[in-house]
């Protein structure tokens, strides 16, 4: 286990839309150096960057051409450096956004592959050698890419500009010589060359990546048994010479990921956690729909990751709308009271915490499409471009909420009840109380299924008994007042409150809409 994630609290920048130092309408590696006091002052001691690599930003960066250089838009290696320096100086790590899957199509390595006579990247992609064969039905393989050169058809990752990397099959089918096993030279050197990318990272001071389509490396992995085999390669490889480097999977599914040796991974909007049960669709922390299913799943995934690794569940991401657009302020602050107590890392999504806004009917950027009105820019405060850059309004990469009453981070700072303040609280909270770290186990007492509340106490550190004081949660989403028993336990102090509760000997009173955290005493 590596020993700081243990108090690790994540904050993910979508670096275009953070903070513009040079008056060119996008946001830049400088822009995020500035505002690491404020990073910090929320409580958060750890960044995840979205792609800032040389792109032709078909898809927002995560189409990349160069891995080992910093987009001019954002900066320069040097600006990188110095990010990692300033971060470390104030007890910041940094993860930046690794897309082992595919590249870009302007990639030279892809560039290479087009070629009709062999090269050393003539096996970096998965040609089949004929335009007319395709590729339907193959897991981990999501289209294809024809007529673009001698070659034929090339297996594509996501976008048709994002052809997919070759780290081989499962199960290579014999007659069709295009699949290779992952332990054919040219799947091994794919995968060398992605080791070599991240070595150069974390030589510069760079302490982990956020894994992009973790799941899908081996291509028709049915049960993800070889691709489990490929990041445990991976991870061993990290142990002994980055121990203190971590990997989080977007995978989205930590039986798995935790196996492959993931040091976390998310639940998300897609696949089989039922994450939107939470705050999307029928949301439960607005007094909709129940956690009937999440729990469950909750509960098995924990088991399985045991103390091994992390279970994160994120606030939103740059994918899935903003958790403000089906939540209010008051909701909002229930929301953030359950996702900070809960084990696992927490990862906010930047803006967040002051309720930014998902912005509606958007026309899509850089291959954003529906995404694209969660990636506008923060909202720093009531100055032009709400505080995000000096450049013209029309010349910005997306324009700010343009609503007069937008949620803005100077105003939310000197009012103590907003949503900003609350953040802070939370997050101050879970640093102070060891029950509250990343690891230390919970037990659900009341499981929000039913209408009932969603009650839960956090002790020590899983699978070890520490002398921590524990803590209950208690969380009321609906509008109605709720009694809750508390067979045998005895609440000490009320060390959290949002709305009207109270503690007596038996159980715990609180009104419609209303959060608590207190300790436990034991007798
Ligand atoms: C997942 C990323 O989060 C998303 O933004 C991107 O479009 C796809 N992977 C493809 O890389």
């Amino acid at each position: 286990m590596c020993e700081w994630l243990e108090q690790a609290c994540f904050y993910e920048i979508y670096p275009q839309s953070f903070y513009d130092t040079d008056g060119d309408g996008i946001g830049d590696l400088n822009g995020i150096i500035e505002k690491l006091d404020y990073i910090a002052r929320l409580g958060c001691n750890a960044l995840w960057i979205n792609p800032c690599f040389v792109s032709p930003f078909y898809d927002a960066g995560y189409d990349v051409a160069d891995y080992c250089k910093i987009a001019p838009r954002y900066g320069t290696n040097e600006d990188a450096r110095r990010l990692f320096k300033k971060a470390h100086e104030k007890g910041i790590r940094v993860l930046f956004d690794l897309v082992p899957g595919h590249t870009s199509i302007d990639h030279e390595w892809f560039i290479r592959s087009m070629e009709k006579k062999k090269n050393e990247y003539s096996g970096r992609y998965i040609w089949t050698e004929n335009p007319w064969e395709h590729f339907a039905g193959m897991k981990n393989i999501t289209g294809y890419l024809n007529g673009i050169c001698e070659r034929g058809t090339c297996a594509v990752n996501f976008y048709t500009t994002q052809p997919a990397l070759n780290y081989g099959f499962a199960e290579p089918d014999p007659d069709k010589p295009w699949q290779i096993s992952p332990e054919h030279p040219d799947a091994r050197a794919t995968k060398e060359a992605m080791w070599d990318i991240m070595e150069f990272w974390l030589s510069m001071g760079c302490d982990g990546f956020r894994i992009d389509m973790a799941h899908s490396m081996i291509k028709n992995d049915e049960d993800g048994k070889e691709t489990i085999k490929f990041w445990q390669e991976i991870r061993r490889r990290l142990d002994t010479k980055f121990p203190e480097a971590v990997i989080i999977s977007e995978w989205g599914e930590p039986d798995r990921s935790i196996e492959a040796g993931f040091h976390m991974d998310f639940l998300l909007h897609f696949g089989p956690s039922h994450y939107n049960d939470l705050f999307r669709d029928h949301p439960y922390f607005a007094g909709k729909g129940d956690l009937s299913e999440f729990i469950p799943y909750y509960k098995m995934v924990s088991k399985k990751a045991g103390d091994r690794g992390l279970i994160c569940i994120p606030s939103s991401n740059h994918d899935m709308a903003r958790i403000s657009r089906h939540l209010s302020e008051r909701e909002l602050k229930l929301a953030f009271a359950f996702l900070l107590s809960m084990p696992g890392a927490p990862f906010i999504y930047y803006g967040d915490e002051i309720g930014m806004r998902y912005m509606e009917e958007l026309p899509s950027v850089e291959g954003g499409y529906e995404r694209t009105g969660s990636r506008t820019p923060m909202q720093w405060d009531r100055t032009l471009n709400a505080g995000f850059s000096s450049a013209r309004t029309q010349d910005l990469y997306l324009p700010v909420d343009p609503e007069e009453d937008y949620p803005d981070v100077a105003t939310q700072m000197s009012d103590p009840d907003s949503l900003y303040h609350t953040v802070k609280e939370q997050i101050r909270l879970r640093k102070e109380y060891k029950s509250l770290h990343n690891y230390a186990s919970v037990t659900f007492i009341q499981d929000g299924t039913d209408g009932k509340s969603l009650v839960y106490l956090r002790e020590g550190r899983s699978g070890r008994k520490d002398d921590s004081v524990k803590i209950l949660v208690a969380i009321n989403p609906s509008k109605e007042e709720r009694i809750i028993p508390l067979e045998g336990l005895r609440t000490d102090q009320l060390i959290y409150q949002c709305g009207q509760v109270s503690a007596g000997q038996d159980r715990i009173e609180m009104e419609g809409e209303s959060a608590a955290y207190f300790t436990v005493r034991e007798d």
